[in-house]
């Protein structure tokens, strides 16, 4: 069992993913930590995240974890992550903000060296099979390899992207993980607020695809999704997206730190299959239906294996080796 899990009081090595848009939240994330994982909401807003640790906290009496998107956190946000356990950060130059437990999703062993440098207490190295947003370019077993080569036996390094079924967590931490991150497998449990025709898409999908393409707000990012209305309708056969889309997501990227707050959720309201400006928001439960075939159906390529929807602490139990 890992130090820094055992050092937590989180039992199972099984690590729920954040996942944004309104997906993951309390009661995905009380129900994975309260089954002995720990469980992650994705934070959003200084009053978002305060509301949902401490309904999370009603839930559970064991750890949980924030999870932060660098590129929109505002300051006031981290007193409010820190309520939670754990932090964990992504998509930008790590740095320590919380004096809690803090983690860092990395995509290479050159962020993983800089996050360690910062300071984080490990890092969760991501392969490029992952789902949502994906910073990593090799498979994650390869990443996990070169990061434990480069950082050393006893730092902890947790594994995303691949991690379907007990087998695929046992393979990571044979293969020197402290623990197995899992988003995709998370989406699809009953406590996880993705739209059911969203749901539906992911059982169903037999392709993913790394792209760029619901990139308002959020430029040059890229994020495996599954197929749907507005990956049919912008992307061209080499799955590339045209240049007057790059140059209008490029230049709403200033939007998210200039132009006030809600522009996206107005964009939201306005997106069409086809559209110019198509935003990373995913279609959660109580969102508009229409972003099932308009917005990102973020999934990982362990979409493809799984075809149920269970309640997370079953799925906790069977990921568990
Ligand atoms: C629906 C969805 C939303 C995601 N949103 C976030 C997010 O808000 N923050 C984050 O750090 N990672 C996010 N991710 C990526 C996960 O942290 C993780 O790297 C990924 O889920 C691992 O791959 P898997 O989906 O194949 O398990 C998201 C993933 C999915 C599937």
């Amino acid at each position: 069992m890992s130090a820094l899990l055992e050092r937590l009081g989180v039992e199972r090595p099984v690590v729920q993913a954040g996942m944004g848009g309104g997906i993951s939240r309390h009661e995905l994330g009380a129900a994975v930590s309260e089954a002995g994982g720990l469980g992650t909401i994705a934070g959003s807003g200084r009053e978002q995240i305060a509301a949902e640790v401490a309904a999370a906290k009603r839930l559970t009496g064991k750890p949980v974890a924030v999870n932060v998107l660098l590129p929109f956190a505002r300051r006031d946000w981290w007193p409010e992550a820190a309520l939670a356990e754990v932090v964990v950060t992504f998509w930008g130059a790590p740095k320590r903000r919380v004096a809690r437990t803090w983690l860092h999703q990395c995509g290479s062993v050159e962020e993983a060296q800089a996050a360690h440098a910062a300071g984080a207490d490990g890092v969760i190295v991501q392969g490029v099979e992952a789902g949502g947003h994906v910073r990593g370019t090799t498979p994650a077993l390869e990443l996990l390899e070169r990061t434990r080569a480069a950082l050393g036996p006893d730092y902890p390094v947790l594994l995303s992207g691949g991690i379907a079924d007990r087998a695929d967590v046992s393979r990571a931490l044979e293969s020197g993980a402290d623990a197995a991150v899992a988003g995709t497998r998370f989406l699809l449990a009953d406590e996880s607020r993705a739209h059911g025709a969203y749901r539906r898409r992911v059982l169903d999908a037999n392709r993913t695809l790394l792209t760029t393409l619901f990139g308002a707000g959020w430029p040059n990012a890229p994020h495996r999704v599954v197929p749907n209305a507005a990956t049919d309708a912008a992307l061209r056969p080499d799955g590339s997206i045209p240049a007057s889309m790059r140059v209008a997501a490029r230049l709403s990227g200033i939007g998210v730190r200039y132009l006030p707050a809600g522009t996206i959720g107005r964009l939201v309201a306005v997106q069409r299959p086809g559209g110019l400006l198509p935003t990373p928001a995913p279609p959660a439960d109580d969102g508009p239906e229409a972003l099932v075939d308009s917005g990102a159906l973020y999934a990982g390529e362990t979409a493809l294996r799984i075809d149920d929807v269970r309640p997370a602490a079953e799925l906790v139990a069977a990921l568990t080796p």
